[in-house]
Parts: C-alpha cells; sequence; structure tokens
C-alpha cells in the first residue's frame, strides 16, 4: 500500500518545496506547503505595520488571518496559489522582509498552534504531501512516511543565491549565507517545535545530489517501504540507542555519585558538534547517556576490535576513524550526520590524556564545524579516569560532566591560508573554553599562561602541574 499521508521536513532551501511538489504531482495527491502560512502571517503582519516583536498582536492576527492555499490561478511559474483574507500574495510572501522576518513569526507558540491545526485539519484528509519544519515530529506525528532533507548550509545558500540570481536580483552570496545561518538557528533552537528529524524519519543529505536523484530515492521510499528499514535511522536502531541510554543512567545513578551542570545550555534542535576532553573509556558513554538528544559519534577504529565494545559500536552505529587519520571518508560522514541536523560528539584530543590533563587537540572539529556552520557545544568531564581503581577500593567514583555555551564558528573564509588560519583558531578557543570549565589540575597545555603581576581570583595560573598518571 502506498503512503497515504507523507511528511517532508528539512530547512531552508532543503529542496523540500521542489521535491514535495513533483512528487505530489506524480501521485496525484494534494501538495501543501506549511512555510507559506507563515509568510503568509508574517506579510500580513508587515503590510498592517504590527511590530514583530508584539507577540501578542501577531499571536491575534494568526488567529483571525484567513490563508487559503489553492492549485496556479496564473501561469507564472508559481507551485500554488496563496490567499491572505482573499487578497493574492503568493509573490509577495517571498520577498527579503518577509524573509527577514518569518523565523521569529513563526517561533511565537500561539501562531504555530492557529496554523497547526489548520494544517491536521487538512493533513488527515489523507493523499497529501506537507511540507515544513515540524510535519512529522508535531503537525502530523502519524504520518505514513516521513522524509527529513538536509544539506550543508554552503550549499543551501548556493541555491538560494542560485535563485536570487535566476529572478534577476542581485545577492551577495556570504550575506545570503549569514542569512541562512540566522534563520537555521532561531528555527532549530525554538521553544515551540524547533527544526529536527523525527525519531522514525528517512533522512536524505542532499548535499551534491541533484533533483532528479533525490526524488529517485524519495520515490523509491513511497513504492517500497521496506527500504526504510536499510536507513541508518532506522527504528531498530533508534530504540537500541534509547535502551543503551535509560541503561548508562541507571548505572550512572546506581554506582556513582554525578555532577551534571549547564545542562540549559544546549540548544534545542538543529546540528551540533559535542567537543569533550577525554579521560577514559568511559567519556563517551557518559555524554551519549546525559544529553538530552539522542548523539552520534565517532569511535577509534582500534576500540571495534575489542571484545563486546566493538559489537556496541556496531550496533550503536558509530562512525569509525583509524588513529592517525581524519580521513575523507569519515568527514564525508560527519558532515552528513551535521547536515541531517543531528548531534555528533567527539573528542578533539582524538585520544585519552595520558596525564589526566588537557593535550594538544587536533584540528577535526574546528574543521568541522566551519565547514558544517554547526555550533560547538564545550563539556568538561571529570573522574571518569579513576573509575576501576574507585570501584576495586568499593569507593563510588564521582564524576562530573559541564555543559559551556555554545560557540557559534565564523563564517568560513575563502582563501585556503585564511581557513587553516580560522582552524587553528577555533580549535584553541574551543580547547581553552573546554579549560575553562575544568578544574586547573586538568587544564593541561590549555591552562591560562600566568600573566605577572599575578592578579586574585584565577588563582590557578600559577602554573598548574598536571596530574601524572591516571589512576587506572
Ligand atoms: O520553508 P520556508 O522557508 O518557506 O519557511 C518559512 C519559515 O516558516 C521558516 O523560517 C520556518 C517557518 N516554518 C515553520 O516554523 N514550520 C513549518 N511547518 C514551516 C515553516
Amino acid at each position: 500500500m502506498k503512503p497515504s499521508i507523507i511528511a517532508i521536513d528539512g530547512p531552508a532551501a532543503s529542496g523540500k518545496s521542489t521535491i514535495g511538489e513533483l512528487l505530489a504531482r506524480r501521485l496525484g495527491y494534494l501538495y501543501l506547503d506549511t512555510g507559506a502560512m507563515y509568510r503568509a502571517v508574517t506579510w500580513v503582519a508587515l503590510e498592517q505595520g504590527i511590530d514583530i516583536a508584539d507577540e501578542e498582536a501577531i499571536t491575534a492576527l494568526a488567529e483571525r488571518v484567513e490563508i487559503n492555499i489553492t492549485r496556479p490561478t496564473v501561469d507564472d511559474g508559481r507551485q500554488y496559489t496563496v490567499y491572505a483574507n482573499g487578497q493574492d500574495v503568493t509573490w509577495q510572501i517571498r520577498r527579503p522582509e518577509v524573509d527577514a522576518n518569518v523565523s521569529p513569526v513563526s517561533a511565537y507558540p500561539g501562531v504555530r498552534q492557529a496554523l497547526t491545526d489548520q494544517q491536521r485539519r487538512i493533513g488527515r484528509r489523507g493523499h497529501i504531501v506537507m511540507m515544513g519544519r515540524d510535519i512529522g515530529t508535531v503537525v502530523l506525528p502519524e504520518a505514513d512516511l516521513k522524509i527529513y532533507l538536509g544539506a550543508t548550509a554552503e550549499e543551501r545558500a548556493r541555491r538560494r543565491h542560485r535563485e536570487v540570481r535566476e529572478r534577476g536580483e542581485v545577492a551577495d552570496y556570504e550575506e545570503v549565507l549569514a542569512a541562512m545561518r540566522r534563520r537555521d538557528k532561531i528555527d532549530s533552537e525554538r521553544k515551540a517545535a524547533p527544526l529536527r528529524p523525527a525519531d522514525d524519519a528517512i533522512v536524505i543529505d542532499t548535499t551534491g545530489l541533484s533533483i532528479a536523484e533525490v526524488l529517485a530515492r524519495v520515490e523509491g521510499l513511497v513504492q517500497n517501504p521496506k527500504s526504510k528499514v536499510q536507513s541508518s535511522n532506522g527504528k531498530g536502531r533508534a530504540i537500541f540507542r534509547r535502551f543503551t541510554r535509560s541503561f548508562l543512567r541507571l548505572l550512572l545513578r546506581l554506582f556513582t555519585h554525578l555532577e551534571v551542570t549547564g545542562l540549559e545550555n544546549i540548544p534545542q534542535g538543529g546540528p551540533l558538534l559535542v567537543a569533550f576532553n577525554h579521560l577514559a573509556y568511559l567519556d563517551g558513554p557518559l555524554v551519549l547517556a546525559l544529553l538530552p538528544q539522542l548523539v552520534e559519534g565517532i569511535a577509534l577504529e582500534d576500540l571495534y576490535r575489542v571484545p563486546v565494545t566493538g559489537q556496541l559500536l556496531r550496533l550503536y552505529g558509530t562512525i569509525p576513524v583509524h588513529r592517525d587519520q581524519f580521513d575523507r571518508q569519515v568527514i564525508r560522514r560527519a558532515l552528513r550526520v551535521l547536515a541531517e541536523g543531528k548531534v555528533l560528539a567527539l573528542a578533539p584530543e582524538a585520544r585519552m590524556s595520558l596525564t589526566g590533563a588537557l593535550e594538544q587537540a587536533r584540528l577535526g572539529v574546528a574543521y568541522l564545524a566551519l565547514r558544517s556552520g554547526a555550533p560547538i557545544l564545550p563539556v568538561a568531564i571529570t573522574g571518569t579516569e579513576t573509575v576501576p581503581s574507585d570501584l576495586k577500593r568499593l569507593r563510588r567514583p564521582r564524576l562530573t560532566l559541564t555543559v559551556g555555551e555554545v560557540i557559534v564558528p565564523p563564517p568560513q573564509a575563502s582563501k585556503p591560508q585564511a581557513r587553516r588560519q580560522q582552524v587553528a583558531e577555533l580549535t584553541d578557543e574551543i580547547m581553552h573554553r573546554i579549560a575553562a570549565l575544568l578544574p586547573p589540575e586538568y587544564r593541561g597545555v590549555y591552562a591560562p599562561t600566568p600573566t605577572p603581576p599575578p592578579t586574585l581570583g584565577e588563582g590557578s595560573s600559577n602554573s598548574p602541574s598536571p596530574r601524572v598518571g591516571r589512576g587506572g
């Protein structure tokens, strides 16, 4: 049986509307781009001079404005006609001033409630392809097929830039990219229905794929829902991950003293690079157990040869990396994970610290952040290095996990030399931010350099001596 309700979600310029329209046409289904509804409310608000920051007024407007989306009524390249209070606003809602204001408008819970109710009424009739940010997660969680289209911010900015220029308007690529990142940030960090793939969505990274290629994959899923099983985002894996996480949380609660701080710093949705200091094998599991989102990880290839650990890593679906080779394939897979709006955790030091204090970091995390535009979440861990000896002495290990504030990478420079410089600087910043979350004796090579004359406060700057030995 063909799926009757199809949800397609994804960030701006991920190809949703092109793919959704083609798919709907081939299936003879109704096609509803819910972004047009948020845009219509925004346009009317601007027209009526309502202050976009006035949540109450904007919500009241969303509740009373009459939006209608019909088949194209004019043959001018439009995909559909949008009416707001009876007026054809199909092209007006694509204007830059709407682009610039639609994300804050769509972040208001009351606006979402009003539009979500309408979308549900239409969607539940079936034979529909509905596009948006939250269709699979909030509007129609019962959809028969959920697809999430992603692509790197650069790729999406290139597409948008090309579209604008094809319309004969002038546009600067760097500005388009910056605007894209601003909208991504608001859409994925907002509290109400943030942009993220549903757990049972099939995620397709469209970076480097043509429209025909993406359409072929999507049609394959429609015709043969079984192919869903092969998806790396399959239900089985999600269940295994949730189970692992709950089990780890239980073990931690039972056998350790655990202190977790800063969870409020974690953005609600969207791609994220979690960078943690690496003291012991337990660090990766600790991060995956304690973060609220399901985390993807990168693990050293050597670990895959350890009995049990290896099988667990495979089941969990971590990305294997060779000790000294952060190679192209790993980068491609990591970028794909981020383009899909997921959370990727890795240790910038790329190996466990020999001294228990921070060691010189590799450049991988900063490189991925600059390429993908994903923000970095610094995470500091203490106590995992003494777990084996604590347990041997029947002592409850004391573990801490501290989450710092997100670091947003700058737009990637265009010249290779400037890019290298950016990677080095960002690596340094990430490590210093992790160091600042750690007690002085853990800061190692990222301890602040002592600045004579000594000041009060940061007493740690008196050359903290890295601890020797990891106590097991
Ligand atoms: O897909 P688009 O660029 O036309 O969407 C415009 C805005 O509307 C976008 O910034 C996010 C918001 N939106 C939303 O919050 N939920 C949806 N289901 C669809 C769009």
